[in-house]
């Protein structure tokens, strides 16, 4: 079955971004010109996919109104480009209730999914080239869940969902086990889990499954584990840029760095990190 369709969790706290997200969605935060949840969205449409469901909560309308076809008298071309992706795709929208993790989130997508493979993004996380582009073509030849990870240092393993795996190909591993946030002394290893899935419908029935574990939230990393125990999981290392919007300094290093490669702006951005430096 193809991938079709998108669902981007977006109706986390972000009290990581404090002051920054007590009155916006950290996924309407800027990163050079655009608010992070449209590179999001733009990824899944380079990626081929045309339906896309935003789980939105409290405090998110503006994610809901940034989607809506311009009316501004004088558009610029980062308006009108995204007007034309806003031609072809549908963005439909859903509440979450309560924020109660990210496996909850994604439960709320049951409907809109039915019973076919979809692609997951994290609303607050951006990647170069577009992750799920590749981890479609992955899951074109495995026909089951495919996770992207990435190397991260042995002592930043538990601030993520780390998966234990042994290697199938270049680039592609067989997952065993999955531990969300380890410690150092027990994790199986440093791929971390970075916020891009392509996940079998069967994710719904272990997420219903699913305990509250760590912070009290429902975990999408404990609902695949129950998965994993169902049917074949795979993970992907990516190898491209990955940035978690959803703390201050990968924030600021998004910025800086998108803004010096930037056509627009690049040169004098430069130019000034440059004398910044002298
Ligand atoms: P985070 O783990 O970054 O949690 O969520 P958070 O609550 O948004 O942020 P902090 O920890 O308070 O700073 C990862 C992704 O899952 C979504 C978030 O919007 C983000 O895209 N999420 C998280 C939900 O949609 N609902 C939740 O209940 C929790």
């Amino acid at each position: 079955m193809k991938v079709e369709k998108a669902v981007i969790p977006a109706a986390g706290y972000g009290t990581r971004m404090l002051p920054i997200t007590k009155a916006q969605p950290k996924e309407m935060v800027p990163v050079v010109h655009k608010p992070v949840i449209q590179y999001v969205v733009e990824e899944a449409y380079n990626s081929g996919i045309r339906d896309v469901l935003i789980i939105t909560g409290k405090g998110k309308r503006a994610i809901e109104d940034h989607f809506d076809r311009s009316d501004v008298p004088k558009p610029n071309h980062y308006v009108t480009e995204l007007d034309k992706i806003l031609e072809e795709i549908d963005i439909f929208f859903v509440r979450q209730k309560e924020q109660k993790g990210l496996g909850d989130a994604v439960r709320y997508a049951e409907s809109f999914i039915d019973d076919e493979p979809f692609a997951l993004l994290l609303g607050d996380t951006i990647t170069f080239p577009p992750c799920t582009k590749e981890l479609i073509q992955v899951y074109r030849r495995y026909k089951t869940s495919v996770v992207a990870v990435e190397e991260v240092p042995l002592e930043k393993v538990s601030l993520y969902g780390i998966v234990a795996c042994k290697e199938v190909e270049e680039s592609v591993y067989l997952i065993e086990d999955l531990i969300e946030k380890p410690n150092v002394d027990e994790t199986p290893s440093n791929l971390a889990i970075l916020g891009r899935y392509i996940l079998t419908p069967e994710i719904f029935e272990c997420i219903k499954e699913t305990k509250p574990g760590k912070g009290n939230e429902i975990q999408l990393t404990d609902a695949m584990k129950i998965l994993n125990t169902r049917e074949r999981m795979y993970a992907y290392l990516f190898e491209g840029k990955r940035y978690d919007i959803g703390n201050k300094l990968d924030w600021l290093k998004a910025n800086i760095e998108l803004a010096i490669g930037d056509e627009e702006i690049g040169e004098t951005m430069r130019e000034f990190i440059r004398l910044l430096e002298v």
